[in-house]
């Protein structure tokens, strides 16, 4: 076995004492998986810290709103413009991040998919190259000048070669297949979570939008919960994302 990018993969493993890792590309390997997912690390922590500070916020609001009913407020006119400049902000800049978001998966798609053509391509070639080759040895077996041909014995060994040779590259084409495949289908999964993670965000924020706008409390307190979700799901999401692109 030889080791693949081992500049590239040098990491710090969790799994062996923070040491770093050094066997190089190998997604068999524990190590490596425990060494890129460490490498996200901060951003899984950034979620996990949201989650629990928001929720704990969310939680003493809820308990204030409980405990001692607010007393009615009246607001001021500068009060109340200010509030409707930054809704309008605020959805401006969520509906801005829908967009990039779109077109950071296709790209994001366009590239990996590109990625796992380059290789199963690679993999087709070899495969073909290695069928040539069992092909030129059947040919040389059969070589003979006039009545002299090849030893028996010298056949059954190039017989043997053939036989590994050709087992070998059945392997690759169906481990490829198969590989290939699996692939495919994860990120068009993760294609279509974040299209309907875009999709949900920008229909969030105009439904936002408009809720306060009206003021229906009730509505706009279900979703600032919902966002508190989806705030920490997008946390994840972007680990997800330093994760595979690493
Ligand atoms: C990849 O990892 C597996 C499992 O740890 C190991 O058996 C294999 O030898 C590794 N391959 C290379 C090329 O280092």
């Amino acid at each position: 076995p030889f080791v693949l990018a081992a500049a590239r993969t040098q990491r710090k493993d969790p799994l062996d004492g923070l040491r770093y890792y050094t066997g190089g590309w190998n997604i068999s390997s524990e190590h490596y998986w425990a060494s890129v997912g460490f490498s996200a690390a901060p951003v899984f922590a950034a979620a996990g810290v949201w989650f629990a500070v928001f929720g704990a916020a969310l939680f003493l609001a809820g308990c204030c709103y409980c405990c001692c009913p607010s007393r009615s407020t009246s607001y001021s006119r500068a009060a109340l413009v200010v509030s409707l400049l930054l809704l309008l902000a605020f959805t401006a800049a969520a509906a801005i991040g829908c967009a990039i978001l779109y077109d950071g998966q296709g790209r994001f798609h366009g590239s990996t998919a590109a990625t796992v053509d380059y290789v199963v391509k690679q993999s087709g070639d070899t495969v073909d190259n290695l069928r040539a080759f069992s092909g030129f040895l059947e040919a040389a077996k059969a070589a003979g000048v006039g009545p002299v041909s090849l030893p028996d014995d010298l056949k059954g060994r190039i017989d043997g070669v053939v036989r590994r040779v050709s087992s070998a590259s059945d392997e690759l084409a169906a481990r490829t297949a198969s590989n290939s495949a699996k692939i495919r289908d994860a990120l068009d999964t993760i294609r279509k979570i974040l299209i309907v993670l875009a999709a949900g965000m920008l229909i969030l924020a105009f439904a936002g939008l408009v809720f306060s706008a009206c003021g229906l409390e009730s509505l706009v307190y279900v979703l600032v919960f919902l966002g508190w979700i989806l705030v920490a799901a997008t946390f994840v999401m972007c680990g997800t994302f330093l994760l595979l692109h690493k």
